[in-house]
């Protein structure tokens, strides 16, 4: 049996392929490359040493998808495949309804047609919106999204979460991520931005490897202790890993859950510019700047309920998530573009 990994040519995808060969599982990818280059799948097969069955297409195409149900045999689904950019979620809505809704509604109905009705979703933390309680349980209210980007993720949850009520034989796992960085270990595989970074921590290696003059702090007036945003900053590969854990839980017949995957730590901006420079002996310049609109002060989870059910923790933390993101950025400056 094999797993249909959508987006599986991405950032947390490629990770995650890494984490279901090394268990065993037989991976197909299906990905479109509009954020992602097919060298991450050559990087996951020299890793584990096998094949990575890959597809080029999107999932708004519903030839594509009956052809992989009909060539290969997928018990799974885990589906990563999206738009994820904030700032361009709003000057694009269509182009992020579109691609996010209208796409895992086409993966779903031929899903279902050929059987297979058991998806993990990629979820995030942006769905509290600014959060009712800190750290945030599952429990919390999902609140208002500040971009198109967040509500095609809440939508997607709303949706995912209908037909597994209609048809109790779905099983279905909503994961919310906080935030990802960190790289693997082997330094040949991470996160591969497009153009000027958006997030924090791919801005910070692109300042030390010399592409950026300096980085922006968001905002020093939030009621943090030291006025910067804080966030649960989460290692890729530990996030992987929750990926594993929930095909698991699948296996065992899990209806519907969701669950937050992050390590329960609060960062700053300036712990993480602190944390960097002092894992790796470099130096981050940086400035204070303007709040960045749409941003909350604090973001981290209580992540005991995917220890309890899925017997996942994360393993690393915030220095070995700095020092694999700057072996990943130093090795490969452009990426996967060298
Ligand atoms: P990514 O852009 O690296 O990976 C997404 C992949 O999906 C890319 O390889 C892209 O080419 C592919 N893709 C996009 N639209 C497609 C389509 N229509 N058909 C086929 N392939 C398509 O992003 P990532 O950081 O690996 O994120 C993976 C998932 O996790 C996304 O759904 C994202 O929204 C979600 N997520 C990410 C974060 C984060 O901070 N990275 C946080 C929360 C949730
Ligand atoms: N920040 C800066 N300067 C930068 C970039 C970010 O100061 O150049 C700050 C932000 O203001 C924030 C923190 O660093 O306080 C983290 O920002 P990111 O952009 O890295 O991450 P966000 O928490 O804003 O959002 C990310 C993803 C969302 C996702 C969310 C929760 O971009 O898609 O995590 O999973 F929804």
């Amino acid at each position: 049996m094999a797993i249909l990994v959508t987006g599986g040519a991405g950032y947390i995808g490629s990770h995650t392929c890494v984490e279901l060969q090394n268990a065993g599982y037989e991976v197909v990818v299906l990905d479109n490359l509009s954020n992602s280059s097919e060298k991450s799948l050559e990087r996951v097969k020299a890793i584990t040493g096998k094949e990575v069955k890959f597809y080029k297409g999107d999932i708004l195409d519903r030839d594509i998808l009956n052809r992989i149900f009909a060539n290969e045999k997928i018990d799974s689904c885990i589906h990563f495949a999206g738009l994820k950019a904030v700032g361009e979620s709003v000057a694009k809505p269509w182009e992020y309804y579109n691609n996010n809704i209208a796409g895992t509604l086409t993966l779903v109905d031929v899903m279902r047609k050929n059987g297979c009705k058991n998806i993990i979703f990629s979820s995030s933390a942006t769905v509290y919106g600014d959060p009712a309680q800190i750290p945030i349980t599952e429990e919390c209210p999902k609140g208002q999204c500040t971009n198109p980007y967040g509500w095609t993720k809440s939508m997607l949850e709303q949706v995912l979460s209908d037909i597994q009520k209609a048809d109790p034989e779905w099983n279905v796992i909503l994961l919310r991520y906080f935030n990802p960085i960190g790289a693997h270990k082997s330094g040949t595989m991470g996160e591969n931005p497009n153009g000027i970074p958006n997030n924090l921590m791919p801005y910070v290696t692109q300042v030390a490897v010399g592409k950026l003059k300096e980085l922006g702090v968001f905002g020093n007036d939030y009621d943090t202790p030291d006025g910067t945003g804080v966030r649960d900053y989460i290692h890729v590969v530990d996030l992987a890993v929750g990926h594993v854990k929930a095909l698991k839980k699948i296996e065992e017949k899990a209806g519907l859950c969701i669950y937050n995957l992050g390590t329960g730590h609060g960062y700053s901006v300036l712990d993480i510019v602190k944390n960097f420079e002092e894992a790796n002996g470099l130096t981050i310049p940086y400035v204070i700047k303007e709040r960045r609109p749409g941003d909350i002060a604090t973001c981290y989870c209580d992540p005991s309920k995917a220890e309890r059910e899925l017997g996942w923790k994360a393993q690393y933390g915030i220095r070995e998530m700095c020092e694999d993101s700057w072996r990943w950025q130093k090795n490969n400056p452009n990426g996967y573009e060298d």
